[in-house]
């Protein structure tokens, strides 16, 4: 029987279920019978969304059946419950105040929505709230139970950053994903695809930036067979990502024709080849990456407002790697973690204290290269000071080095500091104990120290050390 037919059937014979004196038994009977034969699927995670959305659009003979979640920017714009004569919007119930969801239902002209459909829909809209529920959930146990989650860092700016990659995922809008190079943008699209709906679907790139300009078209749209002579018909890359993700790198380095057709094929989620007549529709989650900011190529006229609005709805923002110090060892040892296959390599604790200073103008790719470099060349199974290159080891290697190699106590070292932060600070001995957190006992002990050992100075000091500084000698002195 078909599903008009159970509708006209259920209109007919009330039997006292959910909803106002309408039937609305059968209908969401088999929703709910195909979300239990997915839950007790054998192997891979149910898509119950996906599920969903198919069986009550099969089961109200309605065109399309949507359940998502608004972001935030967004919700304060949404008006439900909505219904016109062919849609209907109603919000979904969360047990989160600060996720918003709807449930959209569309029918093509030859149907009208009527007040069953509405209850219908009303009690669908419940039931979609559970679904969600199960859906947000789903990549946080993903990630307890899978420790590998490639995204490494704990400091807060990487907590934050990977909830919002869970929390994106689930949706099926277009990201824009900012950062400088090297700081895992691509990593932050594949962990975006890897939990989403789509995982089983491919993940394709698109380096925007190295395709020739004259290419570009071909490559993301495909091209007609014969379209020139000799050239081979193919499909492009967003029918390649037909039912999974696109994602288009660097896409600050598109020209602006470029920019227009990619806003077209955005818009409409249709593609033409190159040659071809009439579009394809691709069903694809687009998420794109760069990392000069948008907003100030646009106020340069260097990039299309038109498709930056279009793609700046949902952004991510990496943070780079100077921003995170606190990530660094933990970042240095996954990746020689990484080689323990090799060699079980550990870090020094000076080495470890001259990474977290360094800058990384590369990001996390410098650090992983890095890591590789002392898999190949550390002597000893330690990664010391020494086996990091100069630029790395930088004013750690040119304060720490000297002293290191003269043997310094720790009485001269102090001494030398001591000195240093005392002329600083105008030779204002209260400013100076301020600064070093000592008393001012200890610091005139200190200065003493090093005044009296500043005539027998041997060793050349590093640059930062101003005249007058001294090498380390043990007679008698401060604490
Ligand atoms: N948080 C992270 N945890 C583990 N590896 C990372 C992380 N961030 C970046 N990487 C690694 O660093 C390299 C550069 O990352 P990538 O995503 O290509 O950077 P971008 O696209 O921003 O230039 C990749 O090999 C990636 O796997
Ligand atoms: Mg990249």
């Amino acid at each position: 029987m078909s599903a008009a037919n159970d509708r006209m059937n259920a209109a007919a014979v009330p039997q006292g279920d959910a909803g106002p004196g309408w039937g609305v038994g059968p209908e969401l009977r088999q929703v709910l019978a195909a979300l239990g034969a997915g839950l007790s699927r054998e192997g891979g995670e149910p898509d119950l969304q996906g599920i969903f959305e198919r069986e009550l659009q099969r089961a109200l003979a309605v065109r399309t059946v949507r359940l998502r979640e608004i972001p935030p920017r967004y919700q304060a714009r949404l008006v439900t419950p909505t219904r016109t004569p062919d849609s209907i919007v109603l919000g979904v119930p969360s047990s989160d105040p600060r996720v918003q969801a709807v449930l959209e239902a569309s029918t093509g002209p030859d149907r009208c929505l009527d007040d069953r459909d509405q209850a219908l829909l009303s009690a669908a809209a419940e039931l979609g709230g559970l679904v969600l529920e199960a859906a947000r959930s789903r990549p946080r146990i993903r990630a307890t139970v899978q420790p590998t989650a490639s995204l490494v860092g704990s400091t807060p700016v990487m907590q934050a950053l990977r909830e919002r990659v869970e929390r994106v995922a689930v949706t099926d809008f277009t990201v824009l994903v900012e950062g400088e190079s090297g700081t895992g943008k691509e990593l932050v699209a594949r962990q975006l695809h890897d939990i989403s709906r789509r995982r089983n679907g491919p993940f394709v790139a698109v380096n925007c930036a190295a395709v020739v300009e004259t290419l570009l078209e071909a490559e993301l749209f495909g091209i007609e067979e014969r379209t020139a002579t000799g050239v081979r018909g193919r499909r492009g890359k967003f029918e390649h990502a037909d039912g999974g993700t696109l994602f288009l790198d660097e896409v600050s380095d598109l020209s602006l024709s470029a920019q227009a057709k990619l806003l077209r094929a955005i818009q409409d989620l249709a593609v033409e080849r190159v040659g071809g007549v009439g579009s394809k529709r691709v069903n694809t989650r687009i998420v794109v990456a760069t990392n000069r900011p948008l907003s100030e190529m646009v106020a340069r006229a260097q990039f299309r407002a038109d498709l930056y609005y279009r793609l700046s709805g949902v952004e991510i923002h990496v943070a780079p790697l100077r921003q995170r110090r606190e990530d660094i060892p933990e970042l240095a040892r996954y990746f020689l973690n990484r080689h323990r296959g090799t060699r079980q390599l550990t870090l020094s604790v000076a080495a470890e204290d001259a990474l977290r200073l360094y800058a990384w103008p590369g990001n996390v790719r410098e650090l992983e290269r890095l890591m590789e470099r002392a898999v190949a060349l550390t002597g000893c199974d330690r990664v010391e000071l020494d086996d990091l290159p100069p630029h790395v080891r930088g004013d750690y290697g040119t304060v720490i080095g000297p002293a290191l190699a003269t043997g310094d106590s720790m009485r001269a070292w102090g001494s030398r500091y001591a000195r240093l932060v005392f002329e600083r600070c105008g030779g204002n001995k209260r400013q100076a104990c301020r600064v070093l957190d000592i008393s001012y006992h200890t610091l005139q002990a200190y200065l003493r120290y090093a005044d009296r050992s500043l005539s027998k100075s041997p060793t050349p000091l590093p640059a930062w050390a101003a005249p007058g500084q001294a090498n380390g000698e043990e007679s008698g002195g401060p604490p």
